[in-house]
Formats: C-alpha cells, structure tokens, sequence
C-alpha cells in the first residue's frame, strides 16, 4: 500500500503543476527511501558529503535536493546559502569560473548552528556540461569543500567524469512503480478538481514511460478537456497514436517487405509512433510471435538498447527506425 502524500498547493498561481506539485518536504518525496534516510541523517548532524543523483527523468532527483535545502535553511538564508543552476545554457567553463566557484568561495555570517554554516551548490544535469567544465569543477569541489557541499544531479552518470563521481557519495532514484505514479497523479486530480477514472489515470501513467514529471504534465494539458466534459476529445488526447496497430501492421509486413516499403512504413510510422520505447513493443512482438531465432535474439536486443540510447541522446528517430527494421527484416532474408 503507498503511503498517501500530503499536498498543500498554493492557492490562484498560474505556475506549472510541476512546480506546483513538486514535493515541498524530505517526506514528501515517495519511493526514494535511501537518499531520504540519508538527507534527513544530515539535518540532524550526520556528515554531509558531496551528493551525486542519477537516474531516469521525472523521479524526484532535483525535489529531494531543494526539499533538503528548503528543510535545512529557513527562508531568509536560502537565497545566501544555495546556488541552484539548472539551465542548459550555463553549462560551460566560465560558469564553473565565475558563478560556481565565486559563490563557493564567498564568505558566510557564521551561525551558532554548524549545519547553518555550510553552503548547498546545486548543479542540475551535470551531464550535459563540457568535460572542461567538470574538470574545472573538479578543483572546484576540492577547494571549497570546507565551506560548500555539492549537489550534482544527472540522467546518466557514465557521461561524468571519473573524479567527479569519485569525490561524491551516489544514489541512483529508482524509477517510480505504477502504484506509486497513480497514487500522486489521483491525489493532484483530487486537488484540482479534475475527475479521472482509475483506467485512465492509468494510461496517463503508461504513456509518460515511468516520468512522473511528463505524467503531472500531461495531467495538466488534459485539466481544460475534462472540466469541458468532452468524452472524444479526452479520448484523442488520451489515445493520440496507437502504437498497437502500428505495431501489428510491421509484424505482418515487414518479413516479405522489400527495401522502398520499409522506407515506407518507417516515414509513416516515425511521425505518430510513440518514440523510444516503441521500438521495444516491435521487438516484444516479435519475440512473442517466435518471429526471430535464437541466434538473432541477442544481436536485435543489442540493437534495441543502440537505436535507444542514440533516440535519447538526440539522434534522429526516423534514422533509428529504419537501422533497426532494416535490420530485423534481414534476419528474415538469410
Ligand atoms: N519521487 C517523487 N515523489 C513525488 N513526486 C515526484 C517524485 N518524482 C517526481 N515527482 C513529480 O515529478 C515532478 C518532477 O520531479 P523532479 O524534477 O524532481 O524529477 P527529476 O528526477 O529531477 O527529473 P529530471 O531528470 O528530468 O530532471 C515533481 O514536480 C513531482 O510532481
Ligand atoms: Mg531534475
């Protein structure tokens, strides 16, 4: 049974449901119990080390890290004590130079209270900065560790480093299971008033593929659709592509398709497939139709996890489509 969240939105904001929902509070924050066990040890005294997060998108990395902040600092040192830096752009160098290492070299009105006197750098997706830049933030992080901690959040960690990683203690935020997804998607639809039955609330959850910030979105898009009462524009923008039928209509072509039709299928299909993972969903069906060998099972499974990583990484997907089909389909010529 998941624990319910207690949620206390602010009142007439026009901000982003995100934001609006994001977890105000250590307790808050659901299904990460490690990192939170570790984060409430620091508000009581424990010794604070450099934090590394990663994970999958939308799974609480950068609420537990402002819930601590928001929890350790009263309001009026906030501002004094954290530096959070999220934006893609300030990923370079001069950043780490300027911003970063000025603030965590400036001097801090000392407290009574120890935990006051250390201050919190949050660097969202370190993974996208330069390797210059983290090895600029590397010397950083040695040098003003007497007065700063570290805070550095990423999707993936092989992207980093070796000595950022080393310099850090790291937890990896499991991704969210269903139940856990549904239960603060129906405590948001409760708060805002915005009926949606169990089923669908259900496929909120499915299509935003275990991102709990994608689903609280997609939540919020639908919010003027269901206050409507529009039962078919509800279900348009619930079913917006079927990938089911796309799906079976590659399972029965694609073994005698010649080239130009797989050129075909793939242009057709790239445009209202529903992305990275529906490469795997062809591969299940083949897998569950007995369509592909036993020899071949390993080098298509690699190939699914290549033509994901390189979709994530922001190659094309219609490129992807067609190395993967083309693949498959000569697994049938042989
Ligand atoms: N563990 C969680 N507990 C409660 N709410 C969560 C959790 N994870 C995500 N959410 C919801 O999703 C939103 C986004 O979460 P958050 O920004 O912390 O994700 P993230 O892991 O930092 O994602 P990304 O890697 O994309 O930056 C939050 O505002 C909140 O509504
Ligand atoms: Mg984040």
């Amino acid at each position: 049974m998941v624990e319910a969240m207690e949620i206390d939105p602010p009142k007439g904001t026009s901000e982003t449901w995100t934001e609006k929902y994001r977890p105000k509070t250590l307790n808050d924050v659901a299904h990460q119990e490690e990192v939170v066990t570790m984060l409430k040890g620091a508000l009581t005294g424990k010794d604070l080390p450099h934090l590394l997060f990663y994970g999958p998108p939308g799974t609480g990395k950068t609420s537990a890290a402002l819930a601590f902040c928001h929890e350790l600092y009263p309001k009026n040192v906030f501002k004094d004590r954290v530096l959070e830096l999220n934006a893609s752009d300030e990923r370079g160098i001069s950043v780490v130079r300027n911003k970063i290492s000025f603030f965590s070299k400036r001097a801090i009105n000392q407290s009574e209270n120890r935990l006051l006197n250390v201050k919190i750098v949050i660097l969202d997706e370190v993974d996208a900065m330069t390797r210059d830049a983290q090895s600029a933030m590397r010397r950083v992080i040695e040098d003003c560790s007497k007065t700063t901690r570290f805070i550095l959040i990423c999707n993936y960690v092989s992207r980093l480093i070796a000595p950022i990683v080393s310099r850090c203690a790291k937890f990896r935020f499991k991704s969210l299971p269903a139940e856990v997804q549904i239960d603060r998607l129906r405590t948001i639809c409760n708060s805002e008033n915005t009926p949606l039955s169990e089923e669908d609330l259900k496929i909120v959850m499915k299509t935003s593929e275990g991102d709990l910030r994608r689903a609280v979105c997609t939540l919020q898009s639908l919010a003027p659709v269901l206050k409507n009462g529009d039962e078919k524009a509800k279900n348009s923008f619930l079913h917006p592509t079927n990938d089911s039928e796309i799906v079976k209509e590659i399972v029965s072509l694609l073994p005698s398709a010649k080239v130009p039709q797989v050129f075909e299928i793939v242009k057709r299909t790239a445009k209202s497939c529903s992305g990275v993972t529906f490469l795997r969903k062809v591969f299940d069906e083949f897998l569950e139709d007995d369509l592909i060998n036993d020899d071949n099972i390993a080098i298509m499974g690699k190939l699914v996890a290549k033509c994901e990583k390189r979709i994530l990484d922001g190659c094309d997907l219609q490129n992807n489509l067609l190395d993967f089909l083309l693949t498959l389909r000569s697994t049938f010529i042989n």
